[in-house]
């Protein structure tokens, strides 16, 4: 088509929200990348073409810069414009603005990324309003929204911190209300200095698998246990060693016995996830010995320990610690909520610095506006509130659903541990298909989670369900165990 033709064919709208300009570049950058007009060629004087067009010189004039900007066009308005010679080389390789006809990626992913994806590492997330027995998600009926909210207004009212790029490790004065509140509450060994601020304990979980773990190192993980950590050892290309969990937590004995090359060790000493099990002071320290001598990083991953319901939150591993092996990892997740996304890490010195930089090279640092909102939230009192408050509603909440149980389940789920935490998990007695069972009762308006999901080896898997207890209210608890035991006893 002759280019005046071609280009007097071109519909502007005025009566559409695009600008006018806007549709303008758009055609021409069309007719270019489709070849319609092609490198070289003059394009009208724009008065004229503003003419042809019916537009104001103004809009052709629009188009040509932005045109220009991205190279599309070269020349001095008002001299002469060209579509650029430059784009016949890219012109050949294809029409870039033409969507591919099916979503397959151009390159296949590497093979690190590779190890990022697939459906046995997916992890599981929240959808919709918690419905009873949802695992993971403390009761976000309970938090004091209005209290978070007015805090965060009088900081933005008067916002004297720095809102640049701040140090990685977090913003300081949180660290050091943490570093007071895990001395205090879980006799942790620690510095502000050794606190180091992420977004969420995944993260702090993936800065030290990738920091210390190169592909096949051997690391231990219980089994059954936590799918956030499975999935981002798989990601980092180690060697995951599944060490089956007794009743005084992960068998050191299974480890030594069998993967004695481990570089690593992933644990949840005060609440075992998802069986709950307390690990007991022999295994404790026989774990620090074996860590200590074959120089074995241990990580401790404090998720829930707030929630105890027959005393105080036990002391950690890590306050058990002289050889500096223990790397000690929390999150806000359960205390708070986990779309907060804050978790942290205590790094033993010798890992500070390292650990610091590596948080820096993979997002600078975490979001600043709700650690210092934290900060007013712990310095004011309200943190140690909000714990006080709802171990009391969740203990409440508890009873109901331990009640209920006995009462309507007792001859078909025998309960694990339930001293502390936001869950508790029990194997079925009878034969049941757990995943076949939380999808019924999905059906039927209730969240309950398969506990052979998460098992790494089959053979040693027990089938029984995991059912959480703080996001719904003691009346909402009774009538979701009807309707468990509806779903039991068809
Ligand atoms: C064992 C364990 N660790 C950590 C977390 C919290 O992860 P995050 O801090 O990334 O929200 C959970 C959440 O369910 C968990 O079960």
């Amino acid at each position: 088509m002759h280019l005046a033709q071609s280009l007097t064919a071109l519909r502007l709208d005025p009566e559409s929200s695009t600008p006018m300009f806007r549709q303008l570049y758009d055609a021409i950058k069309a007719a270019i990348l489709s070849g319609q007009i092609t490198p070289g060629v003059q394009l009208p004087p724009t008065r004229e073409f503003a003419l042809l067009l019916g537009v104001s010189r103004q809009t052709v004039l629009n188009a040509f810069s932005q045109l220009m900007a991205e190279g599309f066009l070269s020349g001095t308005i008002g001299k002469g414009t060209f579509v650029s010679h430059s784009l016949s080389i890219a012109l050949t390789r294809g029409k870039p603005d033409v969507p591919a006809p099916h979503p397959a990626p151009l390159r296949p992913l590497s093979n690190r990324g590779q190890c990022f994806v697939g459906e046995k590492i997916r992890l599981n997330t929240h959808q919709g309003t918690p419905r009873p027995f949802r695992i993971g998600m403390p009761g976000i009926d309970v938090f004091p929204f209005d209290v978070w909210a007015r805090l965060e207004a009088r900081r933005w009212r008067r916002p004297v911190d720095p809102l640049g790029y701040g140090d990685p490790a977090g913003y300081r004065p949180l660290r050091e209300l943490l570093a007071a509140y895990l001395r205090a509450s879980r006799g942790v060994h620690c510095t502000a200095e050794q606190i180091i601020v992420t977004s969420g304990s995944q993260q702090a979980l993936f800065l030290i698998a990738t920091m210390l773990l190169a592909p096949g190192d051997a690391a231990w993980m219980e089994d059954p246990g936590y799918q956030g950590i499975g999935a981002l050892l798989h990601a980092v290309q180690a060697k995951i060693c599944p060490i089956p969990v007794d009743e005084q937590g992960i068998s050191i004995a299974h480890g030594m016995a069998h993967h004695a090359d481990a570089k690593l060790a992933y644990v949840t000493p005060s609440h075992q996830y998802p069986l709950g099990v307390t690990m007991s002071l022999q295994r404790r320290l026989e774990l620090l010995d074996w860590a200590a001598k074959n120089r074995m990083w241990v990580v401790e991953d404090e998720y829930d320990s707030d929630y105890r319901y027959t005393g105080r939150p036990l002391a950690s591993l890590q306050s058990l610690d002289r050889s500096g092996c223990v790397i000690y990892v929390g999150t806000l997740s359960k205390v708070l909520f986990p779309g907060l996304r804050l978790g942290y890490l205590v790094a033993p010195p010798a890992l500070v610095e390292a650990f610091s930089q590596g948080k820096g090279v993979l997002d600078r640092h975490t979001a600043i506006v709700p650690q210092i909102v934290l900060s007013d939230f712990i310095a004011e009192g309200h943190f140690s509130r909000h714990i006080r408050r709802t171990r009391e509603i969740y203990a409440e909440r508890r009873t109901a659903l331990l009640e209920s149980l006995d009462a309507m389940l007792a001859d078909e789920i025998r309960l694990g541990p339930t001293d502390a935490g936001l869950h508790i998990a029990g194997a079925f007695v009878n034969e049941h298909d757990d995943k076949a069972v939380a999808e019924a009762a999905l059906r039927k308006g209730i969240e309950v989670r398969a506990l052979s999901r998460f098992y790494a080896t089959p053979d040693r898997s027990a089938s029984g369900l995991l059912l959480g207890f703080a996001t719904a209210t003691p009346d909402d608890i009774r009538r979701g165990v009807a309707t468990l035991k509806e779903v039991l006893k068809g």
